[in-house]
């Protein structure tokens, strides 16, 4: 999955896009647009505008692009611009690229000594009006949601004590707080984690600071309505490392894996750490607190997904062991042991770049949808190329009560991005309303926006844009109400 979006290879469907674009009344087969979808799904990934400098580094460093959807009364329209960060300025000025590895400044081109190193790539969210496009190792860059013109780093009026401000922040749905944290958060191979708490008006109301047992990537966390939950682990740095001019992390198959949990009204002091064996926690679903239990379920990897994080014992990376599966891990909070329970709850393999009903965050809920390959739908080779089996070609709708995946095929020459479920109205019952997520078309060198019915997981209509489009990683829907979209 993550091979094929964020190659760094330059080439045919991948080959460097670096326009802008404004599609007007996107053409729309197979249905109509719901005149009820009102706001914009609004996405952002990207691709390096100039090579890398240096070979290994890989897709946690490239450009980032935000994009949206914006519908209006069953019409929808498409803007897609580069995340104008300094980085990507200075790049521009300079006509190449002046940095170096992922998160290492030690072999940047020297102009660029001290400059803002985030390309601000991977997730986007709304929050007190303002949109942010958002990477783990820097603050949120906020972009004007009518132009998608980038206005800069936010810090909350300096009331946001962290250099670093996760991709995957979580709302209460209660009271609309965001609950985010950033880890580095004293700079660069720091081991302290900062969380913060930020009401619904955008300012900070809550703090707390803690250790990690090792620095280690803490790219998601689970909100429950008394917890916070962080799996990390595998991950390693260190100065010897950047020293030698090696990306960020590398992958220690020998080191621990730890789950934290940190009660809502407590302080950093009280977080507890349990032990797991290995797996790859990239991503969680979701998860709640009943009783004295935590539950939690997540896409495990059983190894490390990313080939950009070289495996530190010199071994070669396998994609064979990458295989991600759904989990449910319960922690008993009463328990003396560092250890928990772990179940396997879809005996097939999916995607961990999946998504709840967020208004459900916290809280038990009943689906999961995401993305996952099938390798016994059809895949046509001579249009698409050979990518049969490597390729996610289905959405799913993932129901934990039945055990049942209801599944909605993309198509023989498609691959499928991340999908987003939006509710039909703000009272539908989970899972009432729409699943929206943007397929690559290999044979038509181009990009569709996918919207179906989130129940039956049957396909409402596809929005069909004129040309290839740099995979995204992750995506939201924001609705009129939440953001000022002109
Ligand atoms: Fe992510």
């Amino acid at each position: 999955m993550v091979t094929l979006t964020q190659t760094t290879t330059r080439q045919g469907f991948f080959a460097p896009g670096r326009f802008e674009a404004d599609v007007f009344d996107c053409e729309v087969q197979g249905g109509k647009i719901p005149e009820d979808l009102n706001g914009a799904f609004v996405r952002v990934g990207g691709e390096f505008f100039y090579p890398s400098m240096y070979p290994n580094d890989g897709g946690f460093s490239v450009d980032g692009y935000i994009s949206m959807f914006r519908f209006k009364k069953g019409i929808v329209d498409y803007r897609g611009r580069w995340v104008k960060t300094p980085r990507w300025k200075a790049n521009r000025a300079a006509n190449r690229q002046l940095f170096g590895n992922y998160r290492n400044p030690f072999f940047d081109d020297p102009s660029v000594k001290g400059l803002d190193r985030t390309v601000a790539n991977t997730a986007v969210v709304a929050h007190a009006g303002k949109l942010f496009a958002l990477k783990e190792d820097a603050l949120p860059y906020e972009i004007n949601p009518k132009t998608l013109e980038t206005i800069g780093p936010w810090d909350f009026n300096g009331k946001y004590k962290s250099e670093t401000f996760t991709a995957h922040p979580r709302w209460d749905p209660v009271t609309g707080d965001m609950i985010t944290y950033g880890y580095e958060a004293s700079g660069l191979l720091t081991n302290d984690i900062y969380v913060c708490v930020v009401d619904k008006h955008g300012n900070v109301k809550n703090e707390t600071r803690f250790k990690a047992p090792y620095l280690s990537m803490m790219h998601d966390m689970v909100l429950t309505e008394k917890h916070l939950v962080f799996p990390m682990g595998g991950y390693v740095t260190n100065m010897k490392r950047l020293k030698a001019n090696k990306v960020h992390w590398g992958w220690d198959k020998s080191a621990p894996g730890y789950i934290g949990i940190l009660p809502r009204d407590g302080d950093g002091k009280d977080v507890r750490w349990f032990k797991t064996p290995l797996t790859a926690a990239v991503h969680v679903f979701g998860g709640r607190t009943v009783g004295n239990k935590v539950i939690i379920e997540a896409g495990l990897y059983n190894s490390n997904p990313f080939p950009f994080f070289e495996n530190t014992d010199g071994s070669p990376f396998d994609p064979t062991k990458t295989t991600c599966y759904l989990h449910r891990q319960t922690f008993d909070l009463n328990s003396k042991r560092d250890g928990f329970e772990d179940e396997i709850i879809f005996s097939d393999p999916a995607s961990d770049l999946g998504k709840i009903d967020d208004r459900y965050t916290g809280q038990a809920y009943r689906e999961i949808f995401t993305t996952y390959a099938d390798p016994k739908r059809p895949f046509d080779e001579a249009r698409a190329g050979n990518l049969r089996g490597r390729v996610s070609n289905c959405y799913g709708r993932f129901d934990l009560g039945t055990k049942k995946i209801t599944p909605l095929f993309a198509g023989n020459t498609h691959s499928l991005q991340e999908s987003t479920f939006v509710p039909k109205s703000k009272n539908a019952p989970e899972g009432e309303g729409y699943l929206m997520g943007v397929a690559s078309n290999y044979a038509e060198m181009r990009a569709e926006l996918i919207i179906a019915d989130a129940q039956s997981m049957t396909e409402l209509a596809r929005v069909i844009l004129p040309f290839r489009s740099s995979a995204a990683l992750h995506g939201k829907w924001m609705g009129d109400d939440e953001l000022d979209f002109g």
